[in-house]
């Protein structure tokens, strides 16, 4: 499973289906969160047009609709969104929570890729430090 973290318009997906061959995106469960409900329509679009076949693939409106306990594999993707201004404190203890809930759920390995932008209004922001520590 991929659990996307800000997915905007699903470019992990789009990465995905680029990297991996037809019989490894078969074996992937795709779950896109975004809070903004545009990102997730042309998001949802973009998953239509690319047809990557996936297992499954879908936007989640909330993080509690996870659920990690059929799991074996999990990858968390932070892909340019723990700099965004609209994150909140709320935000990186949610994500927090919800990582080490799935380390508990998942039979076997949680794995985690964030990329993000660190500049000097990120850095006075304080939450990327505090993020990677309870990561
Ligand atoms: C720069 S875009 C990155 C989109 C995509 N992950 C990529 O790499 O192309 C940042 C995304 O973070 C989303 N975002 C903003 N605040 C968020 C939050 N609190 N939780 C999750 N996503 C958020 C925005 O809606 C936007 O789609």
């Amino acid at each position: 499973m991929v659990v996307d973290i800000g997915a905007g318009a699903a470019t992990v997906a789009v990465a995905l289906s680029e990297a991996l061959g037809r019989s490894k995106r078969k074996r992937i469960d795709y779950l896109a969160f975004d809070p903004h409900p545009m990102m997730r329509k042309l998001g949802k679009r973009v998953l239509k047009h690319l047809d990557a076949g996936f297992r499954s693939a879908k936007y989640i409106q909330s993080l509690d609709e996870d659920d990690f306990t059929d799991t074996d594999r999990l990858l968390f993707t932070f892909s340019y969104v723990a700099h965004q201004d609209a994150v909140t404190q709320d935000d990186i203890d949610e994500w927090a929570s919800l990582t080490k809930r799935a380390v508990y759920e998942v039979d076997g390995d949680v794995e985690l890729i964030y990329t993000t932008i660190y500049n000097a209004a990120s850095a006075r922001k304080g939450t990327l430090p505090d993020l990677r520590r309870k990561l």
